[in-house]
């Protein structure tokens, strides 16, 4: 099966269906990988736009390498080195770098929606890489492989999201595609850290950690976004770790099999500690990993590709 879309703006606009395709794709990817020679051909010719407004380390790495790997030329952008710090609108710079014909853009803005404008702007292919506190699709995506990877399932698993799920595209994500995969999910945090009626979205609340370590099977933290934190919504940094921080201590009675995520960049100390962050559960490295694969995937899918091309 392709993937019959022009853009990846969200895990809310994917079907089931689709995760599931392009989580099939990334494993091809894996495959490709361990091969002497790791590039294909998809992209030769074709040029792909990595326009980070906002910073990132992981996923603007990870989107240039993925497109590299599948022989696109590339070109980065920030905010800083582009016209937008003399004034230039969105819309035309999205109409400034259609007129250069790329294949695909790649952008990641501080502003919910900003994927959506260009993708109506613009007819390459737009993949959000972050907007705002909206969505970070191909986080998720890469979340969900990662646990997959590491359990052999995805449906049926509990997955306790831990931290600053007001503010945290990659909860909001996370949440859908989870969801819509069948894992059960429990959001974990501070009162003031947890949007109103959010069990409308088909996830259980608690603000005891305690409760929730011995039931799951994956447990995710997430930094505080200070960032975006506007008012005072906690007392003190140190009374949030002792209660929420994921550390010897509140894992005590986790199961054997537990497994520790985290998307980054992480706040050491604060949502975990070194030790369980660099420990023996930790899939935080394999996120980071299965973020080229996925990636690559999804460029591959945009760009009419279907993995049955990627079998030997
Ligand atoms: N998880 C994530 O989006 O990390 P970066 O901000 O480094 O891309």
């Amino acid at each position: 099966m392709a993937i019959n879309r022009k853009d990846l703006l969200g895990i809310a606009d994917l079907s089931a269906d689709e995760i599931s395709e392009i989580l099939s794709t990334a494993d091809a990817f894996k495959e490709v990988m361990q091969r002497p020679i790791r590039k294909v051909p998809t992209l030769r010719g074709k040029t792909v736009i990595n326009f980070f407004v906002e910073a990132s380390t992981r996923t603007r790495t990870s989107f240039e390498l993925a497109a590299k790997y599948l022989s696109a030329d590339v070109v980065n952008m920030s905010a800083s080195s582009s016209s937008l710090v003399k004034g230039e609108t969105l819309v035309d710079t999205a109409l400034t770098l259609q007129a250069l014909n790329p294949r695909v853009l790649i952008i990641r803005h501080n502003a919910p929606g900003s994927a959506h404008l260009m993708a109506s702007t613009m007819q390459c292919s737009i993949v959000n890489a972050g907007d705002g506190q909206r969505e970070h699709p191909t986080q998720a995506l890469l979340d969900l492989f990662t646990m997959r990877e590491a359990t052999g399932r995805i449906e049926g698993l509990n997955v306790a999201i831990v931290g600053d799920i007001l503010h945290s595209r990659v909860a909001r994500s996370n949440i859908l595609a989870l969801t819509k995969m069948g894992a059960k999910v429990t959001l974990v945090g501070p009162k003031t850290l947890i949007p109103p009626f959010i069990e409308a979205y088909g996830v259980k609340v608690s603000h005891d950690l305690a409760d929730v370590v011995p039931q799951a099977d994956i447990i995710m933290a997430l930094r505080i976004q200070w960032e975006r934190i506007q008012e005072n919504l906690l007392p003190s940094i140190r009374e949030y770790s002792t209660r929420f921080c994921l550390n010897e201590k509140t894992l005590k009675h986790a199961k054997k099999t537990v497994k520790i995520m985290h998307p980054g960049p992480m706040n050491r100390g604060v949502e975990i500690s070194p030790a369980v962050a660099d420990g023996p559960r930790s899939l935080i490295t394999d996120q980071v990993r299965n973020g080229l694969i996925v990636r690559m995937a999804i460029l591959f899918l945009l760009s009419g590709g279907h993995h049955g091309e990627l079998e030997n």
